[in-house]
Formats: C-alpha cells, sequence, structure tokens
C-alpha cells in the first residue's frame, strides 16, 4: 500500500469512528516525531502494540481484501500466564461494505466480536476438524450475547447494531460490512497479532507500505523501523 492511501484511510476511519461517539486515546493524534521524542513514555504502547493498524493482508487490494484496526489496550502474556492482571486486549475496527477480512481462526484467543453501528456485520463460519483444519461438515456452536446458538458449516451469522459474537479459539471466520459499512468493537483476551493467527490462504498480517509521502501517525508495524 502506499503511505498516501494508508494516511487516507486513517483520516477516513477516525471521521468514522467519531460519527458513533467513540473516542480514541490521545496518543492516537501523535506525529511520528512525537512518538519518537516520548519513546521512554511509551514503551507499554510499543510492546503491546497499541494504536493504528491497517492490513490489505498483503494483497494489494484494501478496498476488496482488508480492514482498519486500532488497538485500544492490550494486557501481556506474562499476566495472561500467570492467570492475573492484565489478560485482556481491546480493538475498534472497520469492515466497509463487501471488504472482507479473510477466513481465519486464533491459538489463543477468544475474542468477542461486537456490532458498534452502522451496517449488518456478516460472519461466515466454520469450527475446526481435530487437526485445527477447517471442518466442512460439521454444525458450529457459538455464543451472541449470551444465548447459545447452532450454525451449519458455512452459514452466515449477521449482527445487527448491538449485537455481538464470541469466537473460540476453534472457531474459523471471515467477515465483512453488508450493506454498507460497519464499526467492529472487539474485547478479547490478551492479543498478538504476530503469532496468533491461522489464515486459510497463504496471506501476511500487515501490508508492505511504499513511502510516498511522509506518515500522519504510525502504524503498529511500523514501530520497529520507526522508532526501534
Ligand atoms: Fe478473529
Amino acid at each position: 500500500m502506499k503511505r498516501s492511501e494508508v494516511n487516507n484511510i486513517l483520516s477516513e476511519a477516525d471521521d468514522f469512528i467519531k460519527s458513533f461517539g467513540f473516542r480514541l486515546p490521545p496518543f492516537a493524534y501523535w506525529s511520528p516525531e512525537t512518538m519518537r521524542e516520548r519513546r521512554d513514555d511509551i514503551s507499554a504502547i510499543i510492546s503491546a502494540r497499541m494504536g493504528w493498524d491497517i492490513t490489505d493482508y498483503g494483497q494489494g487490494d484494501f478496498d476488496r481484501l482488508g480492514l482498519f484496526l486500532f488497538t485500544v489496550r492490550n494486557g501481556t502474556q506474562e499476566d495472561l500466564k500467570r492467570g492475573g492482571g492484565m489478560c485482556y486486549a481491546e480493538k475498534i475496527m472497520i469492515s466497509r461494505q463487501d471488504q472482507i477480512s479473510p477466513m481465519h481462526r486464533h491459538i489463543f484467543k477468544t475474542e468477542d466480536i461486537i456490532n458498534r453501528g452502522g451496517a449488518d456485520l456478516a460472519l461466515k463460519m466454520y469450527t475446526s476438524d481435530s487437526a485445527g483444519n477447517i471442518d466442512r461438515d460439521a454444525d458450529v456452536y457459538v455464543t451472541t450475547d449470551g444465548i447459545q446458538r447452532q450454525l451449519s458449516a458455512g452459514d452466515t451469522l449477521r449482527l445487527s447494531p448491538g449485537e455481538s459474537v464470541t469466537l473460540a479459539p476453534g472457531n474459523w471466520h471471515a467477515f465483512w460490512g453488508e450493506g454498507g459499512d460497519v464499526l467492529i468493537g472487539e474485547v478479547s483476551a490478551v492479543n498478538n497479532d504476530l503469532t496468533d493467527n491461522i489464515f486459510e490462504a497463504p496471506i501476511g498480517r500487515f501490508a508492505k507500505i511504499d513511502e510516498d509521502v511522509a506518515p500522519l501517525h504510525l502504524l503498529v508495524s511500523d514501530y520497529d523501523t520507526w522508532l526501534g
């Protein structure tokens, strides 16, 4: 993706998020220079990979295959292992109309995916076989806002604004906005996007950036190169 395209997506996403009354934390609006100057203050932000995150899954076609995310908070593996402290994470995301987040599951993370407003959120669902691969026959069991649901393999679950689904590590899911763009919340266990995503297709989790202009804000995938 070109950096100019990333900058535009950030601006549009910020407007969309604000239109629902949701507000991002102050560091969201820091410049790359401020992030560098305050490097010592933000080590927790960097290590937890909090902040802006745009992905085209390395495929270069963001409108068709992509997701906007902002990680608002994220705990630590140490707390998760000892079973206390900050074992949780929160993201705010946007799926545009018919913009697919491709079929994947997680290894450790259980996540609640919440329709925070806009259009319907559609999720195509499968469960795992004993090897962790997609089971194309078995029914899928999930909970939507505390209510047990049984779906057939490959069914599409539709969540209207206010609705949510709890996805366990074995639940394969792909999702997109249906009929318009959707603001999505994610409340989950500690999140590690470098190691916890298993995709059906051989794709990447992060975009490659072509630096045609200066970044408006750093993405979490920029932290290693820009902030060392
Ligand atoms: Fe997921």
